[in-house]
Order: C-alpha cells, then sequence, then structure tokens
C-alpha cells in the first residue's frame, strides 16, 4: 500500500498522471511522450487536430502548479488562436478541484492567470511582438509555431527566456522551412543535446474521425501537398510555389505601424484593390511608397458589401491617404466600378493569362529584392505562400491553391504595379495595362 504521501509524490511527479486524476483527462500516448519530455527545447510538429492545443493546456496547468512562482507566456500567432488556448486552459481548471489554486483571472488588458503559488501563466500574441519586449519567463509555449515569424523569436522571444535559463516548446503544423522546421532538424541531431523534437500525423489522436481523414485523403490525394502539410506533417518543399519562402519571410517587417490615414502630407502612398467576386473578398491594400523599400501601412479585407460602399471606402481611403493612386482589377465587376472612380483618378488593370503573370511576376521580383515591407499579417502570409503555378494545357497558370484565396496577393501585387509608375519608373503605363 502506498501512503498518501507517496501517492501525492507520484502525481505530482508524472504530468500523464497528474491530467488523469486532476484534470479528468487521459493523454493519448503521442501527448503522454511530449508531457514527459523534460529537454530544454521541444519541437512538437503535428497534423491538424492532433490534439496540440488541449495537451498544451494541460501542460502549462502541470507547469505552474508544480514550479510555484513559475512564468509562463503561451504565445500564438495571432489574437484569437491565443485566446483558444487561454481558454483551455480555464476550462479545465474550472472543471477541477485545482479550481481553487487560482487567484485571480484576467482578461485585461492581457489575458493571465494568477495562481496560489504565485505561478502566473500569460496567454499573448505574437502578432504585437512590441508588447511582448520587456518580459521575462521561465518557459514559453508557442502554438501554430510555424506560423511565428522568424524574427519574433530570435529578436523577441527567446531573449525573454534569458533571465532564467528558461525552456521553450514548439507546437504546430509544418509551414514552410523556417524556424520551426530548423528547431526540428536540431531536435532530431545528437549535436544538440538540449533539443528534441517529434512529428506524428493527425491519425494518432484517437478521439477524432479517421473516418474524415481517409475522405480527405482520396479528396486530395495521398500525395497533395495540403494533405501531406496539414495531416501528415510532413515539411513538403513546394516545387509549385510562385513567391519562395525566404522571400517571404525577408519582406516581414514587424516594426511597422499600420495607420488609417496619411503619416503626412509629403508622405505619397498607392492603394492596390482586389474586388471580390463570388464568394471571396475585396481586399485593399496601402503602400507608402515615398521611398523604397514600399511599406504596406494599411489593409482592409471583407465580403459581402456591395459595390457602392466599397466604391466609397475607396474614395475615402484615397482622400485619406493623400490622394493616393488608386489601381483596382477592372476585369468583369471592376469595369462598372472603375467608371464610378473615375473622379478620384483611378485605373483598372484587367486581367487576361498573360496580364496577370506579368503582375505576378512583378511582385515576385519585388519580394526577391527586398523592395517591400509588411507587417505579419497571417491570410497575407499564408496567400503569397499558396499562391503557385499550374500547369494547363494551354500554359502555364498563376493562382491561389485550391481551397485558399488570393485576394490579398493580387491586392498587394497592384499596388506595387500601381507604384511602378507613380515613382516613373515602370515599364508600361496604365493605360497600357488595360489591355
Ligand atoms: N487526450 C485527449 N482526450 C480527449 N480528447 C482529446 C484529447 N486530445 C485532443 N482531444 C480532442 O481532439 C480534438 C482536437 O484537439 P485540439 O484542438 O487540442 O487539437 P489541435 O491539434 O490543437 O487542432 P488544430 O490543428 O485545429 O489547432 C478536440 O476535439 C479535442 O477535444
Ligand atoms: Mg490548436
Amino acid at each position: 500500500m502506498k501512503t498518501d504521501k507517496e501517492l501525492k509524490k507520484k502525481v505530482l511527479s508524472d504530468p500523464v498522471t497528474f491530467a488523469k486524476v486532476f484534470l479528468d483527462w487521459g493523454a493519448h500516448p503521442a501527448q503522454a511522450q511530449i508531457l514527459r519530455d523534460r529537454h530544454q527545447f521541444i519541437t512538437v510538429v503535428a497534423g491538424r487536430r492532433f490534439g496540440k492545443t488541449e495537451c498544451m493546456a494541460v501542460s502549462a496547468i502541470y507547469y505552474a502548479l508544480t514550479n510555484p512562482g513559475s512564468i509562463q507566456f503561451v504565445i500564438a500567432p495571432s489574437y484569437d488562436q491565443s485566446n483558444i488556448m487561454f481558454g483551455q486552459i480555464v476550462q479545465f481548471l474550472s472543471k477541477s478541484i485545482l479550481g481553487c489554486m487560482i487567484r485571480r483571472i484576467y482578461k485585461t488588458p492581457f489575458h493571465h492567470i494568477i495562481f496560489k503559488n504565485d505561478s502566473v501563466i500569460h496567454a499573448r500574441s505574437a502578432s504585437k511582438p512590441e508588447f511582448l519586449r520587456g518580459h521575462k519567463a521561465h518557459r514559453i509555449i508557442l502554438d501554430e509555431a510555424a506560423f511565428i515569424p522568424d524574427d519574433v523569436i530570435s529578436n523577441i522571444i527567446e531573449p525573454m527566456l534569458a533571465d532564467y535559463n528558461g525552456s521553450w516548446i514548439k507546437i504546430g503544423t509544418p509551414f514552410g522551412k523556417n524556424h520551426f522546421y530548423d528547431t526540428y532538424l536540431k531536435g532530431q541531431s545528437p549535436d544538440f543535446p538540449d533539443y528534441s523534437s517529434y512529428r506524428f500525423p493527425s491519425t494518432v489522436n484517437p478521439h477524432i474521425s479517421h473516418e474524415f481523414i481517409e475522405k480527405k485523403k482520396r479528396e486530395y490525394g495521398e500525395n497533395s501537398i495540403i494533405f501531406r502539410t496539414e495531416y501528415l506533417a510532413e515539411f513538403v518543399e513546394d516545387q509549385n510555389a510562385v513567391f519562395r519562402w525566404a522571400d517571404i519571410q525577408k519582406n516581414v517587417d514587424n516594426s511597422i505601424e499600420l495607420i488609417d490615414s496619411a503619416e503626412n502630407v509629403s508622405k505619397q502612398y498607392v492603394i492596390g484593390c482586389d474586388l471580390a467576386k463570388y464568394q471571396d473578398y475585396t481586399v485593399i491594400v496601402v503602400l507608402d511608397v515615398t521611398e523604397k523599400p514600399y511599406k504596406l501601412v494599411h489593409f482592409e479585407r471583407f465580403n459581402r458589401r456591395p459595390y457602392a460602399e466599397v466604391i466609397m471606402r475607396l474614395k475615402e481611403l484615397y482622400r485619406r491617404f493623400n490622394y493616393a493612386k488608386v489601381l483596382i482589377d477592372s476585369t468583369g465587376v471592376g469595369d462598372p466600378v472603375l467608371e464610378d472612380l473615375q473622379d478620384v483618378g483611378a485605373e483598372g488593370y484587367v486581367f487576361t493569362p498573360k496580364s496577370k503573370v506579368q503582375l505576378i511576376q512583378r511582385l515576385q521580383a519585388a519580394l526577391e529584392n527586398g523592395e517591400i515591407r509588411y507587417p505579419y499579417i497571417e491570410e497575407l502570409v499564408k496567400e503569397l505562400q499558396f499562391f503557385e503555378y499550374q500547369l494547363t494545357r494551354t500554359g502555364i497558370k498563376m493562382e491561389a491553391r485550391q481551397g485558399f484565396h488570393d485576394d490579398y496577393v493580387i491586392a498587394l501585387a497592384l499596388a506595387v504595379w500601381a507604384a511602378e509608375q507613380h515613382s516613373g519608373t515602370g515599364y508600361i503605363s496604365l493605360g497600357v495595362a488595360r489591355i
């Protein structure tokens, strides 16, 4: 017979037992392996619905309660995603006897929980990394880590651990070959004893529908990039990508302040707008083109709005941004819209297979040459990455991969195109672009 003390020691010394006893949550075998890993730097590459968020919520609670006075940060690429993790932590605690260990839960200005043992868990988004500066931590959990830009990791997140020689755990589904891929490789190499890493397909989670995943496999194809990335969690080298991952990353600049109107009268701006057709979105992008590199300083994305409203919005932005040059996709529905924008001197770009390739190639060159800077906007980065070449019977087409949008890409490409005309270094005039 074990004494109470021995039992308590056993429960507290093993996160898997702890979760079972206190949270009524049974880790599946892959989650158990992660929870028991004691390396300083852990990278978990896992398919969608593997159980990443739940596993990390449990891990954060276990660490907080077994390390009194500890400071943890749970960081996700967006505010919404960090909210999901925070909500999961609160939900686990509220249903458990451990709820009595909470001293206080704060929702503003930033989510955090303070425990009675003085531990704290903060939930933050990486989209405003400046708010992370100045903080220190014993441990950082990065959910959907592949979507957190490399420079945010190295310049902001890693230094937070310097005070305490802290640890991090990155978890996520692969997305390009960035820091997440690098540390995954380190974890596999005997040269980095502080690192460990894992890769698990979605199907190791017994609590999700395997029938659904089989369906997706048939739908996309076993060798499709989507299936291999999202469900098998493979780092796939994307041969069809129009924009190289390194180029997309190179132009990210999180120090850019998004603004709603011109910074001052001497600044010059251009506006690119991709109008919604059918199911997709209208995206408006404003670039500050006063000097190179151009800076994306404002963007809007919406759908299901009447064109009259879009027109009014464009006119408003035209005025707010020092009478910016406006270039819209004037194919089809865009033509009447363009007519209504004559008074602000807006120009149209008509898409033909050939003119689209020209437009995109200009954006491709701009990214390659580091001519643009944009803050980390998840949809933009994702769209750029999943914009690809497709071989058709009649030649090459460039478009978003099935299941993805390309409105940001087109709006940005239009803005860059307009910028070239604006600076007088363009290849052809906007008028000629209306072929
Ligand atoms: N150990 C577990 N016991 C019971 N259910 C689990 C367990 N782990 C995960 N689940 C369930 O599996 C589903 C996916 O979990 P979770 O949201 O944590 O996955 P995820 O990997 O973060 O997904 P996404 O890729 O969408 O972010 C949820 O319904 C969750 O309740
Ligand atoms: Mg998740």
